[in-house]
């Protein structure tokens, strides 16, 4: 289901990215005119971009050149493949944003339009439980899960991949939300789930609602 877009809200954006110069928030206004999803002020709202914005950040702190393309795995929007291809202190070769869901191909394409145009970025539809990374042309140099909550059994999902795969994951204890599966208590509870076999990074980023928490490493 798309949303008609307001005229006022629109200019707003539009005014925002020109008052920033910031490329993303053109390519987001751009989205809105075009007739956006109605949960795309949920995929960009404030809390969203600055979860997406700390993963960048240590990202660049801990891996910033992944040795092949980096898969964003239940990827919505492709909000984060679009913040990972403009940041300048990571080198990404390509983003391939995959979600399960078929409306997010079109509308995560749309947004990253100047990636595709240049063959940085591409949407796939699929479920991440069902990937073989093995029969991949080139091995992704890094696996972003950060809807790690929305899935039945991580561990099991986890087994599936390549050992020693870089992978940044997600998750929160925002239990109540009832899309929620795989909730952790903890960051302690969630390295437990994710049980990496090395672990480059640890945090914690508290929120109003709940707290969010990322791993990154190796499987
Ligand atoms: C609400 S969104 C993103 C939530 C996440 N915490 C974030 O901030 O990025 C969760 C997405 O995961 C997708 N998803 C859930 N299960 C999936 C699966 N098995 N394979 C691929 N995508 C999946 C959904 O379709 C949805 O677009």
């Amino acid at each position: 289901m798309t949303q008609e877009p307001s005229e006022a809200f629109h200019d707003i954006l539009r005014g925002v990215a020109a008052l920033t110069r910031n490329p993303v928030a053109a390519d987001i206004a751009r989205l809105y005119g075009k007739g956006a999803p109605v949960d795309l002020s949920i995929a960009v709202n404030h809390k969203q971009i600055a979860s997406k914005q700390w993963l960048v950040e240590t990202l660049a702190e801990t891996l910033p050149r992944p040795d092949g393309p980096v898969w964003v795995l239940g990827a919505w929007y492709g909000v984060l493949g679009a913040l990972l291809l403009e940041e300048p202190q990571l080198a990404i070769s390509e983003v391939v944003s995959l979600d399960i869901d078929p409306g997010c191909a079109i509308v995560a394409e749309t947004l990253n339009h100047r990636h595709v145009t240049a063959k940085r970025f591409r949407a796939i539809t699929a479920d991440m439980t069902g990937l073989d990374f093995a029969a991949q042309e080139r091995r992704p140099g890094l696996v972003i899960n950060t809807s790690c909550e929305h899935l039945d059994d991580v561990p099991g999902w986890l087994a599936t991949l390549p050992a020693g795969l870089p992978l940044l994951l997600q998750s929160n204890d925002y239990f109540r939300e009832p899309d929620h599966r795989s909730c952790v208590a903890s960051l302690e509870a969630f390295q437990e789930q994710a049980n990496l076999s090395e672990t480059w990074f640890t945090g914690a980023l508290p929120t109003k609602n709940y707290t969010r928490f990322m791993l990154i490493g190796a499987r």
